[in-house]
């Protein structure tokens, strides 16, 4: 009988990408959400895809005593845990809902492993945990973090602490943190992508939304850095290389004996600028995107991008689609969310 894998937060973004993936590797994935940030039209789009409709379950994922009933009903054999906010500007402005959800969720199915330390848990982190790093363009694990420069990035800073600390009080548990890039661009059969709540922070759905006519232009944040071209360098990966590493973490995991919390960084390698993805946005699609420039973000970090040699040698794991993959997806799922030809 196949796996069941525990997936809060599986009807977001990279959740539902995951859940995919994990059925397309023999995994019977559970959906745990309670649409407070996604929209339940998701599971038909799932159900396009996988052929059936997958396992779902409304619950908030702070109720501890609904996780532990949903652990012995489906006999829970791996946790990812994916549900949490993101929104770094939302984060200054509320910081308790950050805390209380991000980290009062995580704890509540700690809980819940902790009473089945044989289940293994994935936790999504981010590679805002290392903020500026000094110095440094290329982080490897062993890069050191740094205070982070939101409530946000607290949340995942401190998610990777809890678990490293009840790791030492147990460590038969079997747990990875994976601390993702930038995540972009959607399932190819543009069922399911990214759908930002509101005016989107992050790039590439800012692209997306201005090349389909919702923003009149894109601004970019600064161009006298120093970079390649003046503007911020980031490492996009596409979020089915994302979703897969899910899968191979899940795998690594179950395939132990004693018990772990390993970190892992999960990117492409390589550091593409603003203008970069801007530039391959409008070469994929062939079309003139809109911007101009502007002042730069507060907090922005100026250039970040993943060693993902750990990445390859635990999980055997490498991204395998580049920025064109990326920027195309994005926009083939824009274009089926609109409506447009
Ligand atoms: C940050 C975090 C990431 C986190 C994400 C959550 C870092 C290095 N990254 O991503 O871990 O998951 O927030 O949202 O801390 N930009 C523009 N114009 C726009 C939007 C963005 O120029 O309208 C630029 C930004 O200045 C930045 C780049 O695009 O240089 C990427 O920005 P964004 O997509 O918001 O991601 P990060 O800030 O890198």
């Amino acid at each position: 009988m196949s796996k069941k894998v525990l997936v809060t937060g599986g009807a977001g973004y990279i959740g539902s990408h995951t859940v995919v993936e994990l059925v397309k590797s023999g995994y019977d994935p559970v959906i745990l959400d309670d649409y407070r940030n996604s929209d339940p039209s998701v599971l038909k789009r799932i159900t396009q895809i996988i052929g059936y409709e997958p396992t779902h379950v409304v619950c908030d994922v702070c109720d501890q005593n609904r996780l532990e009933e949903i652990f012995k009903t489906y006999s829970i054999s791996g946790v990812i845990h994916f549900a949490a906010y993101k929104a770094v500007g939302e984060s200054v402005e509320n910081p308790l809902k950050y805390y209380s959800n991000n980290i009062a969720g995580l704890v509540s199915v700690l809980n819940v492993l902790k009473q089945n330390p044989k289940v293994p848990f994935v936790f999504s982190s981010s590679c805002t945990v290392y903020g500026e790093p000094m110095g440094l363009k290329e982080v490897d694990e062993n890069t050191a973090k740094s205070i982070p420069t939101s409530p946000y990035g607290y949340t995942k800073w401190l998610g990777e602490q809890i678990i490293g600390d009840l790791f030492i009080s147990n460590n038969r548990l079997r747990m990875m943190s994976l601390r993702y890039f930038n995540p972009i661009g959607a399932h190819q059969s543009a069922l399911i992508g990214e759908l930002p709540v509101g005016k989107p922070n992050n790039l590439l759905p800012f692209i997306t939304q201005t090349a389909a006519g919702i923003h009149e232009k894109l601004v970019i944040f600064g161009k006298d850095y120093p970079t390649v071209d003046g503007t911020c360098v980031r490492d996009y990966i596409h979020v089915v290389d994302l979703a897969e590493a899910h899968v191979k973490a899940i795998d690594h995991l179950l395939s132990l004996k004693n018990g772990c919390h390993e970190v892992v960084n999960v990117g492409t390698g390589k550091g593409t600028s603003v203008l970069e993805l801007v530039h391959a946005f409008e070469e994929e699609n062939n079309m003139k995107l809109n911007y101009t420039f502007g002042p730069k973000r507060s907090g922005d970090v100026i250039e970040i991008y993943a060693n993902v040699d750990y990445a390859h040698s635990l999980l055997g794991w490498k991204a395998t689609r580049d920025i064109n993959d990326g920027v195309r997806d994005a926009w083939k799922w824009e274009k089926s969310i609109r409506n447009i030809q």
